[in-house]
């Protein structure tokens, strides 16, 4: 059986392709940790993809269901719950995850966040918008909520993950 390495929980939040998923996955491989993958959890039980969720019942539907799941997470113990980009952004679910564990922001450049986002195509929030000039924007409103949400802060450009995830252990 795994030992219980860390006395909280570790919440990733940070903008969409900040690297919550990849710091997640090997955070849980490094200490055999369960994940809590937000927007997969909210998928998987609405039996949609997340631009269905937003096509279908518009984004504070999505906002909802975050929270509630925010909510009912705080019953486990030894897990990496990484949050959708947007968990972050309102107050009763920053209150919620400080219930549950320490705070970790990734942070990364516009310019790195889109290398890593241009693709997707499951990112209803930059639906037509998937440009470094939009992400910068957003980013920049955003951050200050990202900032006051966080107990720790790791930027993430130009680092492998193994030291993002180094640098985060040290910082717990
Ligand atoms: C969102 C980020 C997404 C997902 C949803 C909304 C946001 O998560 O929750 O599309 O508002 O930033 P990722 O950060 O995992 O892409």
């Amino acid at each position: 059986q795994a030992r219980k390495l860390f006395s909280h929980n570790i919440i990733l939040i940070g903008f969409m392709g900040a690297g919550k998923s990849t710091v997640s996955d090997y955070l849980s491989s490094m200490f055999a940790m369960k994940i809590a993958e937000m927007d997969q959890m909210i998928a998987e039980r609405e039996e949609m993809s997340i631009p269905d969720i937003f096509a279908t019942y518009g984004e504070s539907y999505f906002r909802a269901k975050e929270t509630e799941l925010l909510i009912e997470l705080q019953s486990q113990k030894n897990v990496i719950i990484s949050c959708g980009g947007g968990a972050a952004l309102r107050e009763e679910n920053v209150a919620e995850m400080k219930k549950n564990g320490r705070v970790v922001l990734l942070t990364a450049s516009p310019k790195t966040v889109y290398e890593r986002v241009k693709d997707s195509e499951d990112r209803p929030i930059l639906q037509g918008n998937n440009n470094v000039e939009y992400i910068a924007e957003l980013m920049e409103k955003r951050r200050e909520k990202y900032e006051a949400a966080a107990d720790i802060v790791i930027q993430t450009d130009n680092k492998a993950v193994l030291q993002i995830c180094e640098e985060l252990i040290s910082k717990l």
